[in-house]
């Protein structure tokens, strides 16, 4: 397409990207010989080749079709230095593809539940994120654990205890103070990961499963998060170092009613997927009167059967309703597209504008999570 050459070029923000949904099946393989895990050949001949497990990924049913597969594959990841590497080949890839700021999520307690601790997966993250900046152009990026929706509530619960005690910048002054003198101390005495982790993760996000698990359900575990959040425009110092940002995925395979309650009930700040949003004017005319980002994903929609076509993404009414949005790969070693491939394939379904590319852009840099000053270099 005539296009194609502007979208490549197009200053990039992602905000929708499973880190764990980037592991390809070569590297998937890779890791598992490494670290002697065994994939569930028996039970399904898909882990046999990379080739058989390529094949499966292109014929997923549904969200949790791929949610099965999506689980298996990150039982490989075990180190820190795991993590690490996973992040920094999505970081190149982006970086490839103009990226110049990322918001990625990962699933603390699917690690968790495999007895790795938080601070491996949030360590080996960090270096990437760290390294990235150093040595593609000063990207920059956040990290966002998000909750699972299948697993019980009360685990959700015992995570934020976590992020509170250890990894969120924001929340109550004195008892950060308390902590930053603790880790001094820690590292005084030769502990210096115990420094580098409070303030490492930027927010909060709720993913996995959707169907029949309202938003409602974490209410109690989002007013903890949100306890500890700081607004931006109370304590802009504190921001800065990295308040706790909400998010949560809803209206993917879900009604727009649950965009609603996690807007309501959560005090979501922004909305991942949200393609159900075009089916309710209420709910539009609110996503655009109070310009709540949808972070969409087209090529994933279309993968996981959420619409039939890249056609079906309601990109079009988006734009005409003003409801702003970005465009994302959410799990792109899964899906067969990274961020470019997903530009691409909306410019070849919609047929855009230069001005309606102008719009996109302009909203996933102004609703991005990153600093003013940052939004300033971006553009
Ligand atoms: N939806 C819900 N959960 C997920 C997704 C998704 O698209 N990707 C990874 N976890
Ligand atoms: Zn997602």
């Amino acid at each position: 397409h005539k296009l194609h050459p502007l979208l490549a070029a197009l200053p990039k923000c992602e905000h929708h990207m499973h880190v764990e949904g980037s592991l390809s099946p070569e590297l998937l393989f890779e890791l598992a010989a490494r670290n002697g895990v065994t994939l569930p050949v028996a039970e399904d001949d898909s882990f046999a080749s990379t080739e058989a497990l390529y094949a499966r990924y292109a014929r997923f049913t549904s969200l949790d079709d791929f949610l099965h597969y999506y689980y298996i594959g990150m039982s490989v990841l075990q180190t820190a230095a795991d993590f690490e590497t996973l992040a920094m080949e999505y970081f190149k890839k982006a970086h490839a593809a103009n990226v110049r700021h990322a918001e990625i999520f990962f699933d603390p307690q699917v690690h968790l539940a495999r007895g790795i601790s938080l601070a491996d997966v949030v360590r080996g993250l960090r270096a990437a994120s760290l390294r990235a900046t150093a040595e593609l152009g000063g990207m920059t990026s956040l990290l966002i654990p998000c909750l699972l929706r299948h697993l019980p509530v009360a685990d959700s619960g015992e995570l934020v205890s976590q992020l509170r005690e250890g990894y969120w910048a924001g929340g109550d002054e004195q008892k950060q103070e308390e902590t930053v003198v603790n880790a001094l101390e820690a590292a005084f005495e030769g502990d210096k990961d115990a420094v580098s982790l409070r303030g490492a993760l930027a927010g909060l996000g709720l993913c996995s499963s959707e169907r029949d698990l309202p938003p409602t359900l974490w209410r109690e575990v989002y007013q903890e998060a949100r306890r500890h959040s700081v607004s931006s425009a109370e304590k802009p110092t504190l921001a800065r170092r990295g308040a706790t940002r909400l998010t949560a995925h809803a209206g993917e395979e879900g009604p727009a009613e649950y965009i609603t309650l996690a807007l309501d009930h959560l005090g979501a700040q922004r909305i991942d997927h949200g393609v159900a949003a075009a089916t309710d004017p209420a709910v539009m005319e609110r996503l655009a009167r109070e310009q709540i980002l949808l972070t969409v994903c087209p090529i994933s929609n279309v993968c996981l059967r959420v619409t039939k076509s890249v056609k079906e993404v309601p990109i079009r009414t988006f734009l005409d309703a003003n409801v702003p949005f970005s465009i994302n790969s959410d799990d792109p070693a899964y899906f067969g597209g990274y961020i470019q491939e997903n530009y691409c394939a909306v410019q070849e379904a919609h047929d855009l504008s230069v001005d309606d590319w102008a719009t996109i852009v302009r909203n996933s840099i102004r609703l991005s999570w990153c600093d003013d000053a940052r939004k300033q270099v971006v553009l």
